[in-house]
């Protein structure tokens, strides 16, 4: 019954447009890892947080934009990326293995190492506001 109040409350927060069962499924496995509630400003501060590699400073947003309803441009190979909001592609965020696999990527990019459930609940929770 608490699971499902806070789940309720985290796509509350997202007031335009309900997230994909999938969202909602990965957030409670993700919950296992221990967090009770993942937050949108969490996330944001994830997305923005730098990470030095060498000289570089990589963020979330080397690639995708700081404003995720915009297009971003790959870091390595220059390539545009489409917005990430789901209010914007609504199909963003629907397809977990497209998820999982870009999270597992993305995070040894930016953070040189693998993102914990709690970061990736709480990044979930930040596309899914946008
Ligand atoms: C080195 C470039 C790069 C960085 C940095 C990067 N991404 Fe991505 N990301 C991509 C590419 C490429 C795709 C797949 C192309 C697409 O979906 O348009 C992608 C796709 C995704 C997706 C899939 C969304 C969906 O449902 O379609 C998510 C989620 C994601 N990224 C999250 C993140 C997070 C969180 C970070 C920071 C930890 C991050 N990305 C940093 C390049 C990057």
């Amino acid at each position: 019954m608490k699971k499902i109040f806070l789940i309720t409350a985290v796509l509350a927060s997202a007031p335009v447009f309900a997230a994909h069962p999938v969202v909602e499924e990965l957030m409670t496995e993700y919950r296992a890892g221990g967090t009770a509630q993942f937050s949108a400003e969490q996330g944001r501060a994830l997305w923005n947080q730098e990470n030095r590699n060498g000289d570089e400073v990589r963020t979330c947003a080397s690639c995708h934009a700081a404003d995720l309803r915009k297009e971003g441009r790959h870091a390595s190979t220059g390539r545009a990326i489409g917005p990430l909001a789901p209010s914007v592609d609504p199909k963003r965020l629907t397809q977990r293995s497209e998820i999982e696999k870009w999270f597992g990527r993305n995070c040894k990019w930016t953070f040189g190492r693998v993102c914990t459930p709690e970061e990736k609940g709480h990044f979930l929770a930040f596309i899914q506001s946008q």
